[in-house]
C-alpha cells in the first residue's frame, strides 16, 4: 500500500543554513576526487598542487562547518520530516546528525595527517621534494576511513530524496531552498 504524508515544504531551513548546505556540497564535490587521485600519485609538484589546492578547500569547509553547528544552535529548524514510517523519521535525522561528526573528523584526520605526517613545511615552501614518500600514518588511515563513511551518509541521503519523491510524492528540496 502506497504511503502518502503532507508536510508543509514551505516551512524551511534558516538561509544560513541553506547557503552552507550547498556551498558545503560543491566543494566536498571537489575534495573528494582531489582526495583519491593524489592518495595514488607519486611525490612530485602535481601531487603538492593537488595536495594544497585540497588543503585549502578542506579548511573552507571547516569554517563552513563550524559556522553550521553554530547555526544549529542558533537557527530555527522546519519541523522534523514526516515520511510515513517512524524508523525512517529516524533514520533522516540521524543522518543528517551524522553528516555534522563526519564532517569535523575528516577534517580533524586530515589536519593530523598534514601535522603528523610532516607535510606542513612542503605546503608552506611550495617545496615538492620535501613531500614525504611514505604517509602510512593512522591519521592518513582515519581520514580514508571517514571519507568512505562520508560517501556512504551521501548515498544514503540523496536516495533518501528521492524514495520520498517516488513514494510521498514531495519534492523536499524545497525545504533547503530559498
Ligand atoms: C570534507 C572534507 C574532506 C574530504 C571529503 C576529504 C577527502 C579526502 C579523500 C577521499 C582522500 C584520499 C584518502 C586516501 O585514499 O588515502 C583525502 C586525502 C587527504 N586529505 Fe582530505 N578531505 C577533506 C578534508 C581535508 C582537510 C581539512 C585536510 C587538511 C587540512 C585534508 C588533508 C588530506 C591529506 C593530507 C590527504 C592525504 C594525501 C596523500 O595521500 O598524500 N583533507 N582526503
Ligand atoms: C556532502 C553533501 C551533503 C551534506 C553533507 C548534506 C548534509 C545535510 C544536512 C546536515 C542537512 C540538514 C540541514 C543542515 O543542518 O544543514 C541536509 C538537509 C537536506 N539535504 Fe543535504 N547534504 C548534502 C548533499 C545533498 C544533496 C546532493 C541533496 C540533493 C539531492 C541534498 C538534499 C537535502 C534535502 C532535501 C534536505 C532537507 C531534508 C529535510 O527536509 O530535513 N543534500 N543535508
Amino acid at each position: 500500500m502506497k504511503t502518502i504524508v503532507k508536510n508543509n515544504l514551505s516551512d524551511k531551513y534558516s538561509k544560513g543554513t541553506i547557503i552552507i548546505h550547498w556551498l558545503s556540497f560543491l566543494l566536498i564535490i571537489a575534495l573528494i576526487p582531489t582526495g583519491i587521485i593524489m592518495a595514488d600519485m607519486e611525490a612530485g609538484t602535481a601531487k603538492l598542487n593537488l595536495l594544497q589546492l585540497h588543503v585549502l578547500v578542506g579548511i573552507i569547509v571547516f569554517v563552513l562547518t563550524l559556522v553550521r553547528v553554530w547555526f544549529f544552535f542558533r537557527h530555527k529548524r522546519p519541523s522534523k520530516l514526516e515520511t510515513g514510517n517512524a524508523l525512517h523519521n529516524k533514520l533522516v535525522v540521524w543522518i543528517e546528525n551524522s553528516f555534522y561528526y563526519i564532517l569535523i573528523l575528516l577534517c580533524i584526520t586530515g589536519i593530523a595527517t598534514i601535522v603528523m605526517g610532516n607535510i606542513g613545511e612542503a605546503l608552506q615552501s611550495a617545496d615538492a621534494s620535501l613531500l614525504p614518500e611514505n604517509l602510512d600514518i593512522p591519521p592518513r588511515y582515519a581520514h580514508k576511513v571517514s571519507a568512505i563513511l562520508l560517501i556512504i551518509l551521501l548515498l544514503g541521503h540523496i536516495g533518501g530524496v528521492i524514495n520520498h519523491y517516488i513514494k510521498n510524492k514531495e519534492n523536499t528540496i524545497k525545504r533547503i531552498t530559498p
